[in-house]
């Protein structure tokens, strides 16, 4: 089954794509990923997404659809995960003609919630490996040496959008232009609500039973 990952920034889409990847084998796209990993070799897409992501705004709409269609045509046949795509409803409305285009179902939408002041609190302490981007907080997922990384022992850094100023913008963005994909995947019946407080793991578990719920749903009604 696939899935889409959707909520406000810090809500947890990159911890738990990551654990989907480690527990279930699912590929992850992450269009944040995506960009950063563009930004870092220098390209065009990189250099032009960088603009807006440093201000905390969306990439236009037709730049993040172009990208995310050529990843899904590299996917074949493998379960995947979709990290921060869909964000507007025009992205969602793309993502379906894609899906239809390449003959895939469309994912189940898994909303994350979590309280604005856990957000912050999240993002703020935030923190990720220049080498190799993996995340860590600061209380909740400390490394075991302080600014360096556990896995390959590169520098850990905040990101330039974790600033106070730039997370007011993104959850400001979120507001305006994400949250209308609520009711736009419930009125399609797509729409799942997971609880994203609580361990890392728990959530993640939470995360499984939906979709095994609605795998089970979907054998029911053939
Ligand atoms: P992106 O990188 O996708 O940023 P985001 O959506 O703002 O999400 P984050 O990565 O900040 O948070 P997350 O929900 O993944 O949380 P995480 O797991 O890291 O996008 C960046 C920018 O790219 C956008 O602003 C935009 O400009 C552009 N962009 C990307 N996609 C786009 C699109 N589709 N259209 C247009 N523009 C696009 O967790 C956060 C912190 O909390 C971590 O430190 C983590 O360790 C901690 N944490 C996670 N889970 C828990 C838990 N259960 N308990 C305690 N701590 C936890
Ligand atoms: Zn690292």
């Amino acid at each position: 089954m696939n899935i889409l990952l959707f909520g406000p920034p810090g809500a947890g889409k990159g911890t738990q794509s990551a654990l989907m990847v480690e527990r279930l084998s699912m590929k992850q796209l992450s269009t944040g990923d995506l960009f950063r990993n563009a930004i870092k070799a220098q390209t065009k897409l990189g250099l032009d997404a960088k603009q807006y992501m440093d201000k905390g705004v969306l990439v236009p709409d037709a730049v993040v659809i172009a990208m995310v269609e050529e990843e899904l045509h590299k996917l074949g046949k493998q379960s995947f995960v979709l990290d921060g795509f869909p964000r507007t409803v025009l992205q969602a409305e793309a993502l379906e003609k894609l899906m239809d285009k390449l003959k895939f179902k469309l994912p189940l939408a898994v909303f994350l919630e979590v309280p604005y002041a856990t957000l912050v609190d999240r993002l703020s302490g935030r923190r990720v490996c220049k080498n190799c981007g993996e995340t860590f907080h600061v209380t909740s997922k400390p490394s075991r040496k302080n600014g360096v990384c556990d896995k390959c022992g590169g520098d850990l850094v905040q990101r330039v959008d974790d600033s106070a100023d730039v997370v007011k913008t993104r959850l400001e963005t979120y507001e305006k232009s994400t949250k209308p994909l609520k009711a736009y995947y419930e009125k399609i019946g797509k729409l799942m609500i997971v609880d994203g407080i609580g361990e890392a793991n728990e959530v993640s578990a939470r995360i499984e039973e939906v979709m095994r719920k609605k795998n089970l749903d979907l054998e029911f009604r053939g």
